[in-house]
């Protein structure tokens, strides 16, 4: 387990997080080459399927981050991120796999260290965890069978 190395996939906020992270990037804060970045252009327009999709092609890990509460430019975007990640939650465990693998944040554009460290923070969990299970070990339950 010493040299696994997570494939972490990361939906960021066009308008808070992407950029929080490219301020990282152009400050040089060093984190794991282990994510994966899609842009989305808020954290409110990822939906379950999207997470979903990224686990069954091999995800171990998905984060998910936006705009604090009450800055979201689509005014009510990160609160449907809210409830949408807390019920993927609730289905990853009774898919069989640990919610842990699924993290939300907050992460604002002037916050490049805070991205830096939920992703050196993230990766570590993950590869506490180990890598995910494939959906083929998935329970018969959680597929409905
Ligand atoms: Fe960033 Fe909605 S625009 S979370």
């Amino acid at each position: 387990m010493k040299d696994f190395e997570p494939r972490i996939i990361a939906f960021l906020c066009n308008w808070c997080s992407y950029a929080g992270a490219d301020l990282a990037g152009v400050s040089r804060f060093q984190y794991p080459p282990n994510i994966r970045v899609i842009r989305v252009m808020c954290s409110g327009s990822v939906s379950p399927h999207h997470v979903l999709h990224a686990f069954q092609r091999g995800a171990d890990g998905v984060l998910v981050a936006g705009c604090h509460i009450g800055d979201c430019h689509y005014l009510k975007g990160n609160y449907m991120t809210v409830k949408r990640v807390k019920f993927l939650e609730g289905l990853l465990q009774f898919a069989g796999y640990d919610s842990a693998r699924l993290r939300l944040e907050w992460i604002s554009a002037a916050e490049g260290i805070k991205f830096a460290e939920v992703v050196r923070d993230f990766t570590e969990k993950i590869k506490q965890l180990g890598p995910a299970p494939s959906f083929e070990a998935v329970p018969e339950r959680a597929l409905g069978a």
